[in-house]
């Protein structure tokens, strides 16, 4: 019960790493607020939040909107008086180039990716620096560290992420704000038979690419999940700042 008593907001909890974190923070004794776009699988995510033993809410909401942030912020104090706990993990992924990228789903990206992030969190530190307390975790990814093919508005917004995660920290942490990142290698959500299809590949074509790293596979949502919770934990209690490689060893060469 690592997170006994408290309450976290996470974004996109309504799939892969999302929900899975999402569930684990339940497990271990946090109330949880989720948001995204869509109603059906909110309620699904929502089932596994009560069925891990917690108490949660969906808010329907898009963190491209301002609006729509801060009335997840009011709905989830409203719900539970405090939000202890951050993780801003709401992203979409198109795989292109850049003379490829159509300037709509450019701006898609960075909107959610690294907009959404800085949209969030700035309705939420308020609370946060009132309380004198708050962890928050971003997730970035292993492209943000490093570069990958076809991935430009991706690998963009992802190292927008890694320094906008750096300069939260350096600001808040004499408020009592941790701030630091994960950073995940290939895990399997939705995000990526999505992209094998783009780039037209069969699930198993991809797959083989992708395991091409030191531990020869991709990631499980509940993989990053445990790493989201130790950085949102008190085990990380002298950690502010940093970006959390979990990537089976992608980034290692
Ligand atoms: N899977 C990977 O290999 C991998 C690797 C590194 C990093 N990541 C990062 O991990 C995070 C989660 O991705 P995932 O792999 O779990 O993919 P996913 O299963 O597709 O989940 C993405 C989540 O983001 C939400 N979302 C997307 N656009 C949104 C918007 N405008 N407003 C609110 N919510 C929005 C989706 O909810 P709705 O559809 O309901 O809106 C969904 O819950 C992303 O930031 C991604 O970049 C993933």
């Amino acid at each position: 019960m690592r997170l006994a008593g408290k309450v976290a907001l996470i974004t996109g909890g309504t799939s892969g790493i999302g929900r899975a974190t999402a569930v684990l923070f339940a497990r271990e004794g946090a109330r949880v607020a989720i948001t995204g776009r869509d109603e059906v699988r909110g309620r699904v995510a929502l089932h596994d939040i009560k069925g891990a033993g917690s108490e949660g809410i969906f808010v329907r909401a898009d963190v491209r909107s301002a609006d729509d942030c801060r009335r997840t912020v009011d709905e989830t104090l409203k719900a539970f008086k405090k939000i202890d706990v951050l993780f801003n993990n709401a992203g979409v992924f198109f795989p292109h180039t850049v003379p490829d990228c159509p300037e709509d789903e450019w701006d898609q990206t960075i909107d959610v990716n690294l907009k959404g992030t800085y949209l969030m969190s700035k309705c939420v530190l308020p609370h946060m620096i009132a309380q004198g307390s708050g962890v928050i975790v971003n997730n970035s990814s292993g492209w943000g560290l490093a570069g990958g093919d076809a991935a430009a508005a991706y690998c963009a917004s992802k190292g927008g992420v890694v320094l906008l995660t750096k300069a939260m920290a350096i600001d808040h942490g004499r408020q009592g704000i941790r701030v630091n990142c994960v950073c995940p290698g290939d895990v399997e959500t939705p995000m990526l038979p999505e992209d094998a299809k783009q780039r037209g590949l069969s699930w198993e074509e991809y797959v083989k690419g992708a395991a091409n790293r030191p531990l020869g596979r991709i990631g499980r949502p509940e993989e990053i999940a445990r790493a989201v919770l130790f950085l949102a934990s008190e085990d990380a209690s002298f950690m502010t700042g940093s970006s959390l490689v979990v990537d089976g060893g992608g980034t290692a060469d």
